[in-house]
C-alpha cells in the first residue's frame, strides 16, 4: 500500500508545515509502518482507538480502513499531579502548564475531526480507558487499537476491559510491542501473557504492532 500524501496536508485552520515535510518526518514514516495492519483489517466497521494523542494515527485510519464509525478515547488531562497518565515522557513546568498543553491538543482534536464529528463518524471520549469501556456493549467493535499507558498494569487492564467488546473474529491491535521505553516491556509482557492465554489468535507481530484475531 503506498502513501496518500492528500492526508499528510494540515487539517483546516490549523497551522502546519509544508504537506511534504509531514510526509518525510519521523512521525509520518512511524505512521507508515503501521499500515501492514491494513491489509488485515475489515473495513468500513465499527472501530475504537484507546490513546489518541493528537490523533495522527486516527487521522490514517480513517484515510486507509474508511470506519463507519471510530471512536477515541483520551482524557487529554493529567493526574492531580500534573504528571502524564503514560508516564513522564514530556516536560512540563507544572501541573497548570501539562493541563493547558492537553487542552490545547484536545481542541486540536476536535478541530481536525471537526466534520467527522459532526456527522457523527467520529466520537471523542474525553475520560480514562477504564472507565470509557463500560460506554459499550459485549462484541460491539470489529477492530480495536490499544494504544494508551504501556505500563504492564495499565495494558492488561486495558486490554481485560476491551476484549470483551471485540466482536467474535474481530481484531485487536497496539503499538510498542517488543520495546523496552520506559515503561519496561509493559505492552509486550501484558500482550505475551494474554497470547499466552490462548484467548486469541496472533496474526502478526511486525514494526513494533502486535495484531491478534478473537476466535469466531
Ligand atoms: C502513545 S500516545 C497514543 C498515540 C496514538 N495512538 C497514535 O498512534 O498517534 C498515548 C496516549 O494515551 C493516552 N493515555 C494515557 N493513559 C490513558 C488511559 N488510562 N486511558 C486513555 N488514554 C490514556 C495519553 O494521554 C496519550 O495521548
Amino acid at each position: 500500500m503506498g502513501y496518500d500524501v492528500a492526508m499528510y496536508r494540515p487539517a483546516p485552520g490549523l497551522p502546519g508545515r509544508h504537506w511534504y515535510q509531514r510526509l518525510f518526518s519521523k512521525k509520518a514514516r512511524r505512521a507508515a509502518s503501521r499500515d501492514f495492519m491494513f491489509d488485515t483489517l475489515p473495513k468500513g466497521g465499527r472501530v475504537i482507538e484507546v490513546g489518541v494523542f493528537d490523533g495522527d494515527f486516527s487521522e490514517r485510519i480513517l484515510a486507509m480502513n474508511e470506519p463507519r464509525e471510530l471512536h477515541l478515547v483520551d482524557p487529554w488531562f493529567p493526574k492531580d499531579d500534573g504528571t502524564l497518565y503514560d508516564g513522564p515522557t514530556q516536560d512540563f513546568k507544572d501541573g497548570k502548564a501539562a493541563s493547558e498543553a492537553l487542552q490545547a491538543q484536545y481542541l486540536q482534536v476536535t478541530t481536525r475531526f471537526a466534520r467527522e464529528i459532526a456527522s457523527g463518524r467520529v466520537v471523542l471520549h474525553r475520560t480514562l480507558s477504564h472507565d470509557a469501556a463500560p460506554l459499550f456493549p459485549d462484541a460491539h467493535f470489529d477492530w480495536m487499537y490499544i494504544d494508551a499507558s504501556h505500563f504492564y498494569d495499565d495494558v492488561k487492564r486495558d486490554i481485560d476491559a476491551f476484549f470483551p467488546k471485540l466482536k467474535p473474529g474481530g481484531y485487536i491491535a497496539g503499538d510498542d510491542y517488543d520495546r523496552r521505553g520506559i515503561w519496561d516491556h509493559g505492552v509486550t509482557r501484558a500482550v505475551d501473557e494474554f497470547r499466552g492465554s490462548g484467548a486469541a489468535e496472533t496474526i502478526r507481530l511486525r514494526n513494533h504492532q502486535f495484531l491478534l484475531r478473537k476466535p469466531l
